[in-house]
């Protein structure tokens, strides 16, 4: 055990190791990019093995891994809470191992679908716990840019399988495209066993002995005794599920919640599934529209990377409300695009809706795609931390679900422009419940964000919302 007899870290040696760590943490979220990211091109030839597939079929193998993740969702936050943060993870990467190994070996159509539910499960586990591990071992000064490693991870995932099923088209091989995702899932579980339990886990539980031989590893020795007693604090002030319903808590469920359902139905996934689909329709050819996706992959990855250097100096809120309102901006560029260009888009027009789908992309990486995942790692309280994040995540889940499975029936009922506005309002709404109701979190320890979310009247609902102010 680390004691106060070893030489403290200097700071770079402190920066390095929680950085080391947030990285192999994150491989999780490149699971959960990629995993997501892979049916679109391997949908194309899935078929040529099972003959025979509906498009009801094909449409079921895609949206089936949401139901999986909001099943992991569920279970997730309960087991965190229960035996840790760290086994948790290595449970979820195992559970990736099998369902990879399952999907990429699949006999029939039946076995994939299976398997697409037990990597939805790994993906639904992965979302929540590792912002909830990175959360609670990042010291509060980077912790914004550190959980946001996990977005970063999502949108590189998600790159590297538009990459992946554009370099494999040729060979067809839809099972490689599968299968390559057990070498992060492998990775994730090794390196998950050289990982420390995260402290404020071990605090609650009242190892506080084996918490301090972790914090000495990644926070300035001058920190720790307050973190620690802090910690103490808090995790005896909340004691049970059931103050879950509490009406303290209730208000940052409900932020939670609203922050996880607005992310989606704001349509990120619309873009992020069918943006091939959409631009080949709109006339675009099929490698033209499949290099317009990877660009607005790339794009996706370079804001995330802007938002992570961002976070932790100008705060969450500026860049939430930012973010937001460009993706409204972006969402009517596009609606406008087919407004007026109509369903077939030539010559200016075709630019001019690659630019709306880019300023879309990009204000979503720089605000509402890393924001939310970093919100609810830090506004709940320590005791049900991992249950109330299992409550969002598994409404983030729900409504991607819903979403990804209404939105090819939206197109056809409300056309390319209606379905954009329709987008568009739904941004404006988010953007004010934003302005009103999100609170800034930078530079705050977690206990003092529990603190200040548990005052009657919320202490940042006066002094940081501009509109109550
Ligand atoms: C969202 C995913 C989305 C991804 C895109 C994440 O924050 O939760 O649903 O596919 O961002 O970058």
């Amino acid at each position: 055990m680390a004691t106060s007899t070893q030489p403290a870290p200097s700071a770079g040696t402190i920066r390095r190791h929680v950085v080391w760590n947030a990285s192999i943490v994150a491989l999780g979220g490149l699971l959960f990019g990629y995993d997501t990211g892979v049916i679109s091109g391997a949908l194309l030839f899935i078929g040529k093995d099972f003959t025979g597939m509906s498009s009801t079929e094909k449409e079921l193998l895609t949206s089936i891994l949401l139901i999986g993740a909001v099943i992991g969702a569920l279970f997730a936050g309960r087991v965190a809470d229960r035996i840790g943060r760290r086994p948790t993870v290595l449970v979820t990467a195992a559970i990736f191992v099998v369902g990879v190994l399952l999907a990429a070996f699949s006999p029939s159509y039946g076995v994939l679908l299976v398997a697409r539910v037990v990597i939805g499960v790994a993906v639904g586990s992965s979302s929540m716990v590792v912002p909830l591990y990175i959360g609670e071992t990042a010291p509060p000064r980077i912790r914004g840019a550190l959980v946001s490693f996990n977005q970063l991870a999502i949108t590189s995932g998600i790159l590297v399988s538009y990459l992946v099923d554009y370099g494999l088209a040729s060979s067809q091989n839809w099972r490689l495209m599968f299968g390559l995702a057990t070498i992060p899932a492998a990775l994730l579980f090794v390196g998950m066993l050289f990982q420390r339990e995260s402290p404020h886990w071990l605090i609650a539980q009242g190892r506080e002995d084996e918490a301090r031989a972790v914090l000495v590893r990644i926070r300035d020795s001058s920190d720790i005794d307050a973190e620690i007693t802090e910690v103490r604090e808090m995790s005896s002030r909340t004691s049970s599920a059931r103050e879950l319903l509490d009406p303290k808590i209730r208000h940052a469920l409900t932020i939670g919640i609203a922050l996880a359902i607005f992310q989606q139905i704001t349509g990120i996934n619309t873009i992020i599934y069918y943006a091939p689909t959409l631009l080949s329709n709109a006339g675009f050819g099929d490698s033209a529209a499949l290099l317009a996706n990877v660009v607005n992959g790339g794009v996706n990855v370079a804001m995330t990377i802007v938002a992570i250097l961002l976070l932790d100096r100008v705060g969450r809120r500026p860049l939430l409300l930012t973010g937001t309102s460009g993706m409204a901006v972006g969402m009517v560029v596009l609606a406008l695009t087919f407004l007026v260009g109509g369903s077939n888009l030539h010559g200016a027009y075709a630019y001019v809706a690659i630019a709306g789908l880019l300023i879309y992309t990009g204000s979503f990486a720089i605000g509402l795609g890393p924001v939310f995942w970093l919100l609810i790692s830090e506004i709940y309280p320590i005791k049900i931390r991992g249950q109330a994040m299992s409550v969002a995540t598994i409404a983030n889940w729900g409504a991607n679900f819903v979403v990804t499975v209404s939105f090819l029936t939206l197109l056809g009922a409300l056309g390319d422009a209606g379905t954009f506005f329709l987008f568009a309002v739904l941004t404006l709404v988010a953007l004010v419940y934003f302005y009103r109701q999100v609170p800034e979190t930078k530079n705050r320890t977690l206990p003092e964000i529990e603190h200040d979310l548990g005052l009657p009247h919320g202490a940042m609902s006066d002094t940081d919302h501009p509109a109550k102010a």
